[in-house]
């Protein structure tokens, strides 16, 4: 059995202050929650969001990261870094880096190496645009974006990893995928991963859904057989909303 993972994608919102004001507030609506319960915070939140979240159920995770060691990247942030603070996940390949920020699939994949090789677990995202789902190629699309994603990855790592489909249309937009919908792409990808090392890793890698979840329409999503939990934008920054996303129970 795959444990859930709700994570929340707090996006460019909220200050260190703020950050840790939320924080304080969540961990008290979330205790006992048995789902595994993330929180992907502006970088410099990170320290105040896991000092708020110390005796909690709740994981501070990062958004982006650089593949490169150090050096001069002018205003990046290495894995190493992020390993330093005491993080466990960092999400790669959103597809806001990816549209304003030029990221392609080539370097989400040196990304999720450089994550693991500082002890990080990479939450890749993947997803088509409306374009592409109306022109039929949505398959094609993610199959390809999943692969470049995993190249020499190994299968523990891929085990160990988490992949959020995550549609283009659907993110920030009120307009959720259906459950049938957000299936039909997370047995897409988990046939991928079953294709490429086994079906057993298939069977490890958890697969989130992502794009306009809310409290209304988590509980049909998560509940499919292939959607493993939610990577959340809007709704992760309303204690109340997350709160009862995260307590999703089958
Ligand atoms: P949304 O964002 O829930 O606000 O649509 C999801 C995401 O971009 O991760």
């Amino acid at each position: 059995m795959r444990t859930k993972v709700i994570a929340g994608n707090w996006k460019m919102n909220k200050t260190p202050a703020e950050a840790a004001e939320f924080i304080m507030e969540l961990k008290e609506s979330v205790k006992g929650i048995e789902n595994e319960i993330i929180a992907a915070v502006p970088f410099v939140c990170i320290p105040a969001a896991l000092t708020a979240s110390e005796g909690s159920n709740i994981k501070i995770a990062a958004q982006n990261m650089h593949w490169e060691e150090k050096g001069a990247y002018t205003g990046e942030i290495s894995g190493a870094m992020l390993k330093d603070l005491g993080i466990e996940y960092v999400i790669i390949g959103h597809s806001e880096r990816r549209e304003y920020f030029a990221e392609t699939d080539e370097t989400v994949n040196l990304k999720a190496h450089a994550a693991f090789k500082n002890g990080l677990k990479p939450i890749i995202c993947v997803g088509e645009s409306l374009l592409q789902r109306d022109e039929g190629v949505m398959p094609e699309h993610i199959r390809y974006q999943v692969k470049v994603a995993l190249l020499n990855l190994s299968a523990e790592q891929v085990a160990d990893l988490i992949i959020a489909y995550e549609p283009i249309w659907a993110i920030g937009t009120g307009r959720t995928a259906t459950a049938e919908q957000a299936q039909e792409v997370c047995k897409i990808i988990r046939d991928v991963v079953a294709e490429l090392y086994s079906k057993e890793t298939a069977e490890k890698v958890r697969i989130q859904y992502g794009g306009s979840v809310n409290a209304q329409t988590a509980d049909s999503l998560f509940s499919m057989p292939d959607i493993d939990g939610g990577l959340v934008g809007g709704a992760s920054l309303k204690v109340n909303d997350f709160t009862v996303i995260a307590g999703y129970k089958a």
